[in-house]
């Protein structure tokens, strides 16, 4: 598949604040105790149904993947941006992270216990998500578990206007709203297991939406 046009902004950007971005974001272990429980749950489910190891997609600098890591979750990272998987290997030596897109993964059928899309499927246009949930759908183990987090809004377009840590980025975000990824999900032929929105607050200014989803284990319940 041609990669889409969006990534090579998506990279250019990320690539350019990466050594920025790792000073900036937090530690997995300063996270509001809501958003370290779904992260904790999440383990809980993928170490419980044991698919297979857990692909941490737009990982970044990889410390949602070493927080999974140290929740004996088999992790391993993959994200668009050469620089950020270059940060992630050297703070994170006993980690696998590879340079990779969401869009088409370098990954077999069914090959994934678990899928963490954490924060990173923002950046794809929504003509462009079911791209990439049929991707979820085609690595995960019918039994595997996805986590996908991120802020939802009413379908805002966020156009590249703003700098970040003195450069100027050239991606756009896109705020959709939950029930509009619930069923996107859905539609790749996912099973939506929980929804948590947390509402604005002291230190946010968007509403966050953390998804759990599982790939059913029956293959008959496909079949009209
Ligand atoms: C906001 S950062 C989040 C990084 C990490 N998950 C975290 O929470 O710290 C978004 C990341 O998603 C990556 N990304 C965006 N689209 C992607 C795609 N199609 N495939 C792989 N990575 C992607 C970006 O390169 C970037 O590193």
């Amino acid at each position: 598949m041609t990669e889409p046009s969006y990534l090579a902004a998506v990279r250019d950007s990320y690539d350019t604040v990466a050594a920025e971005y790792v000073l900036r974001v937090k530690d997995p272990s300063e996270l509001d105790p809501l958003s370290r429980a779904m992260l904790a749950a999440f383990a809980e489910l993928v170490r419980a149904a044991d698919r297979g190891p857990v692909a941490d997609l737009g990982c970044g600098p990889g410390k949602v993947t070493a927080h999974l890591a140290s929740l004996d979750v088999p992790v391993f990272g993959i994200d668009v941006s050469p620089e950020m998987i270059e940060l992630a290997r050297r703070a994170y030596p006993d980690l696998r992270f590879t340079v990779g897109s969401m869009t088409a993964l370098e990954l077999d059928d069914d090959a994934l216990g678990g899928i963490l899309a954490y924060y990173s499927t923002h950046h794809t246009p929504p003509e462009m998500l079911p791209v990439v949930f049929a991707e979820f759908h085609r690595t995960l183990a019918p039994g595997g578990h996805l986590l996908l987090v991120g802020h939802v809004g009413s379908g805002e377009h966020l156009r590249p206007t703003h700098v970040y840590g003195g450069h100027p980025v050239s991606f756009g975000s896109y705020l959709l709203p939950a029930d509009r990824i619930t069923e996107l999900l859905t539609r790749a032929g996912l099973e939506v297991t929980a929804r948590l929105l947390q509402e604005p607050d002291e230190g946010t200014t968007r509403t966050i939406a953390s998804f759990t989803a599982r790939k059913p284990t029956d293959r008959r319940a496909d079949r009209p």
